[in-house]
């Protein structure tokens, strides 16, 4: 263990601590004041490395957003502030506290199971407790965004992966007419080539306003909405979450039938999400049944699904030499490449622990050891930013991410492999 790996290792802690407001975290201050639904399931994996009882606290909190549908909202507005756009005014959905009104990646049933290995004892009541929030959370998904075993999202927000291009297509034909002015406050936080653009936002905008004119309901989104776009990565992270699900239903003694049936039923999705045209698992437009054409930092997830596919080390291999660090968001030889905007090529500290965690449980210790120097390497350079230019390694978007410094403690920082825990 070194005294730099020692010094990040605190400043992570009091990072999290800053952005701790009680009883949730928020993603950064200023720029995110609000509890984000994944942002959150990882600063519990973070909070696990120091302050166990921490880390349960903030899973539950993300459940006070729980929707009687089972939803886990991708916002839960706990407290008033002004300083964010769009609103709990503008989404319009009517639990208490407010909430927006689509969901995130599911990862908390699995840093819930990683949660609880820390300490099964004192953990049992606090898994016992949340057990069926989760499963209701995952029957949600499966009756609300399952499209023949491929999971789709209703907004790009959904995905967690906001401006990726696997969406540009499937967004050029909403229509923006009705959207009107409205001010975004990230540009008075963050750089704006750092973020996605207007043309963007516009359509962020009218997925919005149709999900509040027809009360989110599930049944009319899923028939007229403006988006319904199949992702692998909510594909990916949904089928190792069941997986998850079902060990803990095991744990508790509950009958796992159910959650089989949902493993099953994404398995055979996967294999609709494969593309030939680029050798990769790529995003599908429900809609009009095209492929987005997209080799992503999401095509990788595979591995952390369970799903050991030799292609998709042919594309890692090519995809990690394009650049000086990886994994870049979206593919480097692609002409939609950007390295500083957004998931439009920028380096992502949470997926590359994802896609580590995966290589690793499938027996690609190499791989899932370079994408641990890379972010070792880009937080010791830049510092604890909310993602990385993967050319240079400079900082983007906002600093002191809670997310960036969780991953750092769970999984980047170098004394967790000295300490060996
Ligand atoms: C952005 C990211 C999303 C994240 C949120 C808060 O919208 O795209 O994944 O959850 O910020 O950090």
């Amino acid at each position: 263990m070194n005294v730099v790996s020692n010094t990040l290792d605190t400043q992570a802690r009091e990072i999290m601590r800053g952005n701790d407001r009680g009883t949730y975290t928020v993603p950064t201050d200023g720029l995110y004041p609000y509890q984000w639904n994944w942002d959150s399931a990882f600063a519990a994996l973070g909070f696990a490395t120091f302050d166990l009882d921490r880390a349960w606290v903030e899973l539950e909190t993300l459940f006070t957003g729980q929707w009687s549908n089972g939803m886990v909202p991708h916002i839960i507005f706990h407290e008033a502030s002004d300083g964010y756009f769009p609103g709990p005014d503008v989404w319009g959905t009517t639990h208490t506290p407010p909430t927006s009104g689509i969901s995130q990646p599911p990862v908390a049933a699995s840093f819930t199971r990683a949660v609880f290995e820390k300490n099964p004892e004192s953990g049992r009541a606090h898994l016992a407790a949340l057990f069926p929030k989760l499963l209701a959370s995952h029957r949600w998904f499966f009756e609300h965004r399952n499209e023949d075993g491929m999971i789709v999202v209703n907004h790009p927000w959904e995905s967690g992966r906001d401006n990726a291009p696997e969406w540009d297509e499937a967004m050029e034909n909403i229509d923006i007419s009705r959207v009107g002015d409205y001010k975004r406050n990230d540009l008075g936080h963050v750089d704006p080539h750092m973020r996605p653009q207007k043309t963007d936002y516009d359509r962020f905008m009218a997925i919005v306003y149709a999900g509040r004119d027809c009360e989110w309901d599930e049944a009319e989104m899923t028939a007229n909405g403006p988006f319904r776009v199949a992702d692998p990565g909510m594909t990916f992270i949904l089928l190792r979450a069941n997986r998850d699900l079902l060990a803990l239903a095991d744990v508790l003694g509950e009958d796992g039938g159910e959650i089989r049936g949902w493993i099953t039923a994404i398995e055979a999705g996967v294999e609709k999400l494969w593309n030939p045209a680029i050798g990769a698992y790529d995003a599908l437009n429900v809609r009009t049944g095209e492929f987005a054409g997209s080799v992503s930092s999401a095509s990788f997830l595979c591995w952390y699904a369970g799903i050991d596919d030799h292609r998709m080390l042919t594309a890692f291999d090519r995809v990690i030499k394009a650049t000086t660090f990886s994994m870049p968001s979206h593919d480097p030889e692609s002409a939609r490449f950007e390295p500083f905007r957004y998931w439009r090529g920028p380096v992502w500290g949470i997926i590359n622990t994802l896609l580590a965690m995966g290589l690793k449980d499938m027996g690609h210790a190499a791989q899932a050891e370079k994408l641990r120097e890379d972010t070792a390497a880009l937080i010791s350079k830049s510092g604890f930013a909310e993602y990385f230019n993967p050319q240079d390694g400079s900082p983007a978007g906002g600093m002191d991410f809670t997310w960036t410094a969780a991953i750092w403690l769970a999984w980047a920082s170098p004394t967790i492999k000295t300490e060996g825990s």
